[in-house]
């Protein structure tokens, strides 16, 4: 054998900002994917899983220059011997309606509503609640342009956040307008830019040239002091635009969704139109200081299929929430997910003749779709009996030697202590009639 290089532990280190969920935290996440597509089905959602690689343009086209995203957090890949351009994928909403529009789902029943989960990449810098691989449940109504599906889209987010066990989250909202409400207001913004030109930051300078819109989002301290003073883009709202505002706002109103209009939310993606929103939650920690964090955010982007080569204009609007930060959440529940929910029945076998038979007996239990844990190694009375104590399951099923003979087997409450023998035959029916 050739003299190997001794590789040191943090040259195999995961990547900064990447790490292994593994345990509770598996489980933790898992729970909450289960709880949000519970969700999402139920208001009508159909689930699509999209590739993590997608054609870089696809990104650089919808989310564009001048964003942090496409400027500096694409995780970009050149095959070898290939040509292809691609990117580990930043967000959902680029490739979910580049998916509407290669798999024809505009002959399908209108619109069409999608939900995605799973891992996303950006190269940005990893602290408390941002990762470089984290996780989003994003949701999509594509061709839809009424206000209702705004609502509907605030609401299931708020819905999956409130199952998830928070209760002090709020909206923040406001409208970016189309197109055509937009020419004067950027006219408006550059000349505001123009001439407070020595008191903004130098990447917002070329931004002035590029993308004025995404300097309202600057990171940049001198400009953020700037954008207090900025005209507003619902000041220059058509009367369709601010119609299909107030409405969204109605809805919400309706359902009692606290938000707030917060003139200065553009977001970070350029493909926004009309209504844009977060979900945001203020968090004070002992020494009195707010930190605000954001689980989620979204919006209408009715330009976006066509920037992507769509014969026509596409209304939409969609979400995604950050799982991550849901996860790491004070309040977070700890959703079980389904293959660890607790069972309500533990097995116990006593003999040689039952351990014979019992794993039949678990496998009209399994297909059944009753939930029964066992120790299968373990063979006395006490032992079983104590784990199932532990478990807290309200019932046992006591199967010894008489009753492997008999093919009957007792069922047991760890309550009341009462217990009955039933037919193996009659099992499956009886337990489900049981509480
Ligand atoms: P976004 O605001 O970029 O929107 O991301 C949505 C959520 O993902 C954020 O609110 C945050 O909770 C979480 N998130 C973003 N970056 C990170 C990170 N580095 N680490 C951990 N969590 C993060 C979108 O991605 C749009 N595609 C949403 C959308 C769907 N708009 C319309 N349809």
């Amino acid at each position: 054998m050739s003299a190997q290089k001794r590789i040191k532990t943090e040259d195999i280190a995961s990547p900064k900002g990447m790490r292994d969920i593994t345990g509770e935290l598996y489980f933790d996440y898992q729970g909450f994917f289960e709880k949000a597509q519970e969700v999402a089905s139920y208001y009508g959602f159909q689930p699509i899983e999209l590739p993590i690689i997608e054609r870089e343009l696809i990104f650089t086209t919808t989310i564009e220059e001048g964003t942090d995203i496409v400027d500096k957090e694409m995780y970009t890949l050149r095959p070898p011997k290939s040509r292809d351009k691609l990117a580990l994928r930043p967000e959902g909403t680029a490739g979910a309606v580049r998916a509407y529009i290669e798999r024809g789902m505009q002959s399908m029943p209108q619109p069409v509503m999608l939900y995605y989960y799973g891992p996303f990449f950006r190269h940005d810098k990893p602290q408390k609640g941002r990762y470089r691989e984290f996780r989003q449940f994003g949701l999509e109504i594509i061709g839809a342009e009424q206000a209702i599906t705004d609502a509907l889209i605030i609401k299931v987010n708020m819905l999956m956040l409130e199952e998830a066990g928070a209760n002090n989250i709020a909206v923040k909202i406001n409208s970016i307008g189309n197109n055509e409400c937009r020419v004067n207001y950027i006219k408006e913004l550059t000349a505001y830019y123009r001439k407070n030109i020595e008191k903004i930051g130098k990447l917002d300078k070329q931004r002035l040239k590029t993308n004025p819109l995404r300097i309202l989002d600057s990171k940049d301290p001198n400009t953020m002091e700037v954008n207090e003073g900025a005209p507003d883009s619902i000041s220059f709202l058509s009367t369709d635009c601010k119609k299909h505002f107030k409405k969204v706002l109605e809805y919400l109103e309706e359902m009692k969704i606290p938000y707030q209009i917060d003139k200065a939310l553009v977001r970070g993606l350029s493909y926004y139109t009309d209504t844009v929103f977060e979900i945001f939650e203020d968090i004070t920690d002992e020494d009195g200081k707010v930190e605000t964090v954001v689980y989620g955010g979204g919006g209408r982007y009715d330009y976006l299929a066509k920037t992507l080569g769509f014969k026509k204009d596409l209304p939409a609007v969609g979400s995604a929430l950050g799982v991550d930060r849901i996860v790491e959440a004070k309040w977070y529940k700890h959703l079980k997910p389904r293959i660890i929910k607790k069972p309500k029945f533990y097995f116990i076998q006593l003999g040689i003749e039952a351990k014979m038979k019992s794993m039949s007996v678990i496998e009209i239990l399994r297909k059944a779709k009753v939930g029964v844990k066992q120790s299968l190694s373990k063979d006395k009375l006490s032992v079983q009996l104590g784990i199932a104590e532990k478990l807290k399951v309200p019932y046992t099923l006591i199967f010894g030697q008489k009753e492997a003979l008999d093919g009957k087997i007792i069922v047991r409450s760890m309550d009341t202590r009462s217990q009955k023998s039933i037919e193996i035959e009659n099992l499956s029916e009886y337990i489900k009639t049981l509480k």
